[in-house]
C-alpha cells in the first residue's frame, strides 16, 4: 500500500509524467477511433491527474484507489471530480461507465492471480455493453534490475528509486528519501508481472470481445517501448 508520504511526493518528484502523456493519447485514440465516451472510471488513479485532464474534455470521471494518500491528493487537487478510497479487486461503483482505464502498471499490483480474474468480472459487471476496458501492464522479460536513480532534491530531501527483480514474476519497486545522508523513509511496493496471453483469455473468459494487445498506443510520443496495453470490450 502506497503510503501518505510516498502519496506527497507522488508527483513533485515527477511520477505525473506517466499520467499526463497518457491522458494525451488516450484522448487521440478515442478520437482516432470514433468513440463517444460519456463517463470514465480509473482503477488505481494515484494523485487524479488521468482523471482531471479526460474531465477537461467533457468526460464525466471518477477515480478510486486502495492508497488513502493516493485519494487525498486526488481529492485536494481536483476537489471537483469524484475520488474513492477502495480495492479494485472487489469495489464497486454505483453507476456503469463506458470506459474503465488502469494506468502505470497498477493492475501489476494485484499479485495473485486470482484476484485479478476477480478485477476483471468486477469491471465487466459496471461497463455498460459496448464500453471498454483499458489498461497497461508490464509483462515479464522487460523489467531488469537496475542501478539506483536520482530522482531530484525537493525542501533539501532527496529521492533514491531502484528496481529490483529477484524472481521471473515479480519485480520490486524501492523509493529512498534521504534528508542530507540520513534516511528517512523506505517505500517497497511489489509487483506480479503477467504473460499476456493470459491476461487475454482470462478477459474472454469473462466474456469480453475484441480483446487485443499492443505496444503501439504509447509508441514514439513518450518512448515508453516497455509498455503494453490491453483493451477489451464489453
Ligand atoms: C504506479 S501507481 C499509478 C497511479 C496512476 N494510475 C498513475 O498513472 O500515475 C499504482 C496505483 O495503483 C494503486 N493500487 C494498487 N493496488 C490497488 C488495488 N488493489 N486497488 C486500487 N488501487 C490499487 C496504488 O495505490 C497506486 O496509486
Amino acid at each position: 500500500m502506497y503510503s501518505d508520504i510516498f502519496s506527497k511526493l507522488y508527483d513533485a518528484f515527477g511520477w505525473n509524467y506517466y499520467p499526463e502523456s497518457f491522458a494525451q493519447l488516450l484522448l487521440r485514440w478515442i478520437d482516432e477511433q470514433g468513440l463517444h465516451i460519456n463517463n470514465m472510471l480509473d482503477l488505481g488513479c494515484g494523485t487524479g491527474i488521468l482523471c482531471n485532464m479526460i474531465a477537461e474534455h467533457g468526460i464525466e470521471t471518477m477515480g478510486m484507489d486502495l492508497s488513502h494518500g493516493m485519494i487525498a491528493m486526488a481529492k485536494q487537487n481536483y476537489p471537483h471530480i469524484v475520488f474513492q478510497q477502495g480495492n479494485m479487486i472487489d469495489w464497486k461503483p454505483k453507476m456503469n461507465f463506458d470506459l474503465v482505464t488502469s494506468t502505470c502498471d497498477a493492475i501489476n499490483h494485484i499479485l495473485e492471480p486470482e484476484d485479478v480474474k476477480k478485477v476483471i468480472k468486477n469491471v465487466y459487471s459496471y461497463l455498460n455493453p459496448g464500453g471498454i476496458f483499458l489498461f497497461d501492464f508490464l509483462r515479464p522479460g522487460e523489467e531488469a534490475d537496475c542501478e539506483p536513480v536520482d530522482m531530484g532534491e525537493l525542501d533539501g530531501k532527496r529521492l533514491q528509486f531502484q528496481i529490483y527483480h529477484p524472481k521471473d514474476q515479480f519485480v520490486t519497486l524501492q523509493a529512498d528519501l534521504f534528508e542530507g545522508d540520513k534516511l528517512i523513509h523506505t517505500e517497497k511496493i511489489q509487483e506480479h508481472l503477467y504473460e499476456p496471453e493470459w491476461i487475454l483469455n482470462v478477459l474472454k473468459e469473462t466474456g469480453f470481445q475484441d480483446v487485443r494487445c499492443t505496444d503501439q498506443l504509447l509508441e514514439s510520443e513518450s518512448g515508453h517501448a516497455a509498455t503494453w496495453f490491453i483493451i477489451a470490450k464489453k
